[in-house]
């Protein structure tokens, strides 16, 4: 299996190839491509890691040789938040960057798993999804927006409010990434009984989390060490999946056909062709109905965003 990282020269780039190199099933290749001169250097760093996985680096304007014969293409390549911005206001560079890098991939790897971490997630993979149809290469299964950052800050934020260890917990989180679409399964976790104003609170800190890194981190940047695990965790699985792994069910912001939304975070049953099945997101409490209700309107709009842009494109 040949995974790329597109944007591999930055703060999630970097720590994903690290992790990918230690993680990837035993003779992967891993391809790295940045703008930044730095990545080829990067790629040689970790090919001093005695794994057996090949590492190449790549930069400059044209992510080609990098995307050859690639079997899964992550993409982190844009810019991060700063203080006092949400998501959207990534929109304006990032979603041309995806456009030129997803167009890439619908050229040279037309048959590779794209995994989109560049955000607004809720809007980036609608872009791409517009992308990879105008070049006929769109297929609904092999495209993810990765949200596992989501679901790994839930699952540790139980475990702290809980006592739980933190392996153990498992949280189903739906919807899309960004705010309130952000929608934490509270009542679905196995062992634990919150409290109405648990769930309030926990709600909102999950929702809040990246904001919260990125005030933390004052000036230098959003999350990158967690999304990288959050990343490799999804990357990988992926994989191994496309290896013929049976049983692998991951959480992505997909194409699943779902009633409410044409894109919705909800959990897959990974295979050897990308998702092998949109599984059911389960049953909701009268909280999190409401809160999934009130979420639609947001993730519409995001996704139209998505589209628009595309079409503007082409005028
Ligand atoms: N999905 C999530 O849960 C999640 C979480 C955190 C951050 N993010 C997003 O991930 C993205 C990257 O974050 P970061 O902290 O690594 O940023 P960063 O600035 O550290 O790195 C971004 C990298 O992208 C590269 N780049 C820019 N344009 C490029 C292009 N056209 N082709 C290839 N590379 C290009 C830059 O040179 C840089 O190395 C941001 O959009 C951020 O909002 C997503």
């Amino acid at each position: 299996m040949k995974v790329t990282v597109l944007g591999a020269a930055g703060g999630i780039g970097q720590a994903l190839a690290l992790l990918l190199k230690l993680d990837l099933p035993e003779n992967s290749s891993l391809s790295l491509y940045d703008i930044a001169a730095v990545t080829p250097g990067v790629a040689k760093d970790l090919s001093h890691i005695p794994t057996s996985v090949k590492v190449e680096g790549y930069a400059g304007d044209d992510p080609s040789p990098a995307l050859e014969g690639a079997d899964v293409v992550l993409i982190c390549a844009g810019v991060a938040r700063k203080p006092g911005m949400d998501r959207s206001d990534l929109f304006n560079i990032n979603a041309s960057i995806i456009f030129k890098l997803v167009a890439k991939v619908a050229e040279v790897a037309p048959e590779a798993c794209i995994g989109i971490i560049t955000n607004p997630v809720n809007t980036t993979v609608a872009i791409a999804s517009e992308v990879l149809k105008k070049a006929g290469v769109y297929n609904k299964n092999k495209l993810f927006g990765i949200t596992t950052l989501d679901v790994i800050r839930a699952e540790d934020f139980v475990a702290e409010k809980t006592g739980l260890p933190a392996e153990h917990v498992r949280v189903n989180v739906i919807g899309g990434h960004s705010g309130t679409t952000i929608l934490p399964v509270l009542s679905q976790v196995q062992g634990v009984h919150f409290s109405d104003q648990e769930v309030i609170e926990l709600t909102e800190r999950i929702q809040n989390a990246g904001t919260e890194v990125v005030e933390a981190k004052a000036g230098g940047g959003s999350a990158t060490l967690s999304m990288a695990r959050a990343a490799s965790i999804f990357g990988v699985n992926l994989v191994q999946a496309l290896l013929g792994k049976q049983g692998i069910i991951q959480n992505a912001y997909v194409d699943g056909g779902n009633a409410c939304s044409p894109f919705f975070t909800q959990p897959l049953l990974l295979g050897k062709n990308g998702i092998e099945r949109v599984l059911p997101f389960g049953e909701l409490s009268p909280f999190e109905e409401q809160k999934k209700q009130e979420m639609l309107s947001v993730l519409h709009a995001d996704i139209q965003k998505g589209i628009d842009f595309v079409l503007n494109k082409d005028e």
